[in-house]
């Protein structure tokens, strides 16, 4: 399963196609005199000012433009955004190009660099089209138009293309873990997050490792066994490695992600409703394997180990039972008191075997873990809840930078007074009160003491049902390819 090329061709200088529009940025308060004018003249409907988010296309000129408002409060992800639905229309523009022009002010006001990457990021979110089995697709794919960049401030170029350069990458990626979120299970089995995997591997030349149920069973990872037993599909555990040609830095990131194709609740069912939903329970592991991708294909200088649990949770008769006892990896007894809360299952043997394994510096791991984190945070933001201040802050610094927002959530011990079970070490669930918070205390058993670890909660971050805030479309937005991608980044740059 190859990961799908870029859907614009976007390049900084004039545009080259033989038809193009030209898009001209203006801000309200930098309006100029002559296109005062002209507006008044050419509008019907209420003048454009510049406003943010206002647009006018004027078709005899081939001009479009776009308005960002008051100079003093623009912002990258207030920017970026208004480049998706452009991207949207790029997708049915057959050959037709766009050549925006950004204003020195805005050049000088955040920087280039930041700047063309999060609209590279967004006019190519833009254009991924997540219909991607229906006949309006198949007839749409082949077109899109191409983008290039025109700075007036021409001394900002260099910084341009290197933020191009990025987002190039990295959009591929984030639109690649998108569009195997999307797939429904029935298409995307554990077999298929296998051949993905293969595909990232060859691509970056990371080394892989497939364990499939015999190898589980032999490294004794009693919960993720635990989860498939009541599926036709068979768990596996899947683990890329990116060692650099040049590391900066001896530190080591290892990054583990829920990979649950399908989370029906198992024998403790889920109700109807947005049950479909729950082919999104694998974001977590789609974005680990997109981010070490990206990572590798940006050379980033540190190594970085993704490993992902990946399973289906379904009922059946040899499904696992509410009240079942089994034996994790690192040695504890769990008691299921509840199937749906089936991730952390999954995850506590990864954390347990990537710690012992590896020894990573660092560890994250990334789950569509609790629907209490919806709650709590609404979709704009996932919760993290660490052991490691200094990796808070690091984890801080690039949401800044990668413009993923995250908020910390705490891991008190109180927690895990819940998590008590009469007849295991442990249980699986505690009351609804906090339910993400025992989550994480949950996995923190089977974090190895030394290492600096993050959980990172995405259950609302990872998917819309509409667009809305920071995701303008609806459906999967690929939460934490660029997380983890600046979160690399800086790491690369420790002693
Ligand atoms: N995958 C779900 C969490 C989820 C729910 C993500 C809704 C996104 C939207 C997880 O496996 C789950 O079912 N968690 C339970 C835990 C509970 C049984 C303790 C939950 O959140 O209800
Ligand atoms: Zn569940
Ligand atoms: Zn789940």
């Amino acid at each position: 399963m190859k990961l799908d090329k870029n859907k614009i061709q976007i390049s900084i200088g004039k545009n080259t196609s033989k038809s193009f529009y030209k898009l001209q940025v203006l801000f309200k308060d930098h309006f100029p005199e002559n296109l005062k004018t002209k507006f008044s003249l050419q509008t019907s409907s209420g003048i454009f000012t510049g406003d943010y988010g206002q647009t006018f296309s004027d078709e005899a000129e081939k001009i479009l433009y776009l308005g960002l408002g008051d100079s003093s409060k623009i912002k990258i992800r207030s920017v970026a955004q208004l480049f998706f639905p452009f991207g949207e229309k790029l997708k049915k523009w057959d050959g037709v190009g766009l050549e925006i022009h950004l204003p020195k002010i805005l050049t000088t006001s955040l920087p280039a660099d930041l700047l063309i990457y999060q609209i590279v990021n967004s006019l190519e979110q833009g254009a991924f089209a997540i219909n991607v089995l229906s006949k309006e697709f198949r007839e749409n794919s082949k077109k899109t138009g191409s983008v290039s960049f025109i700075l007036q401030d021409a001394a900002k170029a260099k910084e341009a293309e290197k933020g191009l350069k990025r987002g190039k990458v990295v959009s591929r990626y984030i639109n690649g873990a998108r569009y195997i979120a999307h797939l429904p299970a029935n298409h995307f089995t554990p077999e298929e997050f296998v051949s993905r995997s293969k595909e990232i591997a060859k691509d970056n030349g990371l080394k892989i490792t497939v364990f499939d149920e015999a190898q589980l069973k032999k490294e004794k990872m009693g919960g993720i066994l635990a989860v498939c037993e009541g599926s036709d599909k068979k768990a596996k555990m899947i683990i890329l490695e990116y060692t650099p040609a040049k590391p900066s830095t001896k530190k080591k990131l290892a990054i583990i992600g829920k990979g649950l194709t399908f989370d029906s609740g198992g024998i403790s069912i889920k109700p109807a409703q947005d049950m479909h939903e729950m082919k999104y329970d694998m974001c977590g592991a789609a974005a680990a394997i997109h981010a070490i991708g990206a990572i590798a294909e940006l050379g980033l200088g540190v190594p970085v180990i993704a490993a992902i649990g990946v399973a289906e949770n379904m009922p059946d008769a040899a499904a696992l039972k509410p009240g079942d006892v089994y034996t994790a990896h690192n040695g504890i007894t769990v008691e299921v008191q509840n199937t749906d809360a089936e991730g952390r299952l999954v995850l506590g043997d990864v954390l347990s075997y990537v710690g012992k394994k590896f020894k990573p510096d660092y560890m994250l791991d990334l789950a569509t873990l609790t629907g209490a984190i919806i709650i709590s945070l609404g979709h704009e933001a996932a919760g993290v809840m660490s052991n490691s201040e200094p990796l808070t802050t690091l984890l801080k610094e690039a949401s800044q930078t990668s413009d993923e927002r995250i908020w910390e959530m705490p891991l008190w011990d109180e927690y895990a007074d819940e998590l008590k079970s009469d007849i295991a070490d442990i249980r699986n669930i505690a009351s609804r009160a906090g339910g993400s918070l025992s989550a994480a205390k949950f996995l923190e058993k089977f974090v190895d003491s030394g290492i600096a670890w993050a959980h990172i909660d995405i259950a609302g971050a990872a998917w819309r049902k509409k667009g809305s805030g920071t995701q303008i479309g609806n459906g999967p937005t690929g939460y934490g390819v660029r997380l983890l991608v600046d979160l690399a980044e800086k790491i690369g740059k420790k002693k």
